[in-house]
């Protein structure tokens, strides 16, 4: 398991507006490595799966909807400490309260469509990465 990776994915809103790129810059300019990518769409089920620790929560449903709702970019990205400086690129949740030039700032719609997901601890980066990608994807 690596201590150097973390799971994004660039949500419905971001990928339908065409923020892809621009994501993907502020990513790469950050200095992280991409070693997998892809589009693809999750389904009901698929994400219920992924966001399975806030399935108590009051917005699960509503993440769950939206989150299935078109497709999404998810990627591996590899730097020092990966985890911790991707949630400093992306911002706080609520792209209304997130410092100016992180990607949710830029980026975000609201609360629930926040331009992009990053994993929250080291272990969780593996299993998030894992549900997307095999061994032979990353490079
Ligand atoms: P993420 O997992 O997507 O990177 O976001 P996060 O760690 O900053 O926030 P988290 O607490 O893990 O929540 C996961 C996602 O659920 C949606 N959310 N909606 N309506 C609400 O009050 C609310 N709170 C959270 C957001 O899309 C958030 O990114
Ligand atoms: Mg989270």
């Amino acid at each position: 398991m690596s201590a150097n990776i973390t799971l994004t994915m660039i949500k419905p809103t971001a990928f339908k507006n065409n923020c892809t790129g621009k994501i993907l810059y502020k990513i790469t300019e950050a200095g992280f490595r991409v070693v997998a990518m892809k589009v693809t769409k999750l389904s009901k089920e698929e994400a219920m799966k992924f966001y399975e620790v806030h399935a108590g929560r009051p917005f699960y449903g509503e993440l769950v909807d939206f989150m299935s709702s078109g497709p999404i970019v998810a990627a591996i990205l590899e730097k020092e400490n990966a985890v911790e400086a991707y949630r400093e690129l992306i911002g706080a949740t609520n792209p209304a309260e997130a410092a100016e030039g992180t990607i949710r700032k830029e980026c975000g719609t609201n609360i629930g469509e926040n331009a992009v997901h990053g994993s929250d601890s080291d272990e969780n980066a593996a299993i998030e990465a894992s549900f997307f990608f095999s061994q032979t994807e990353r490079f």
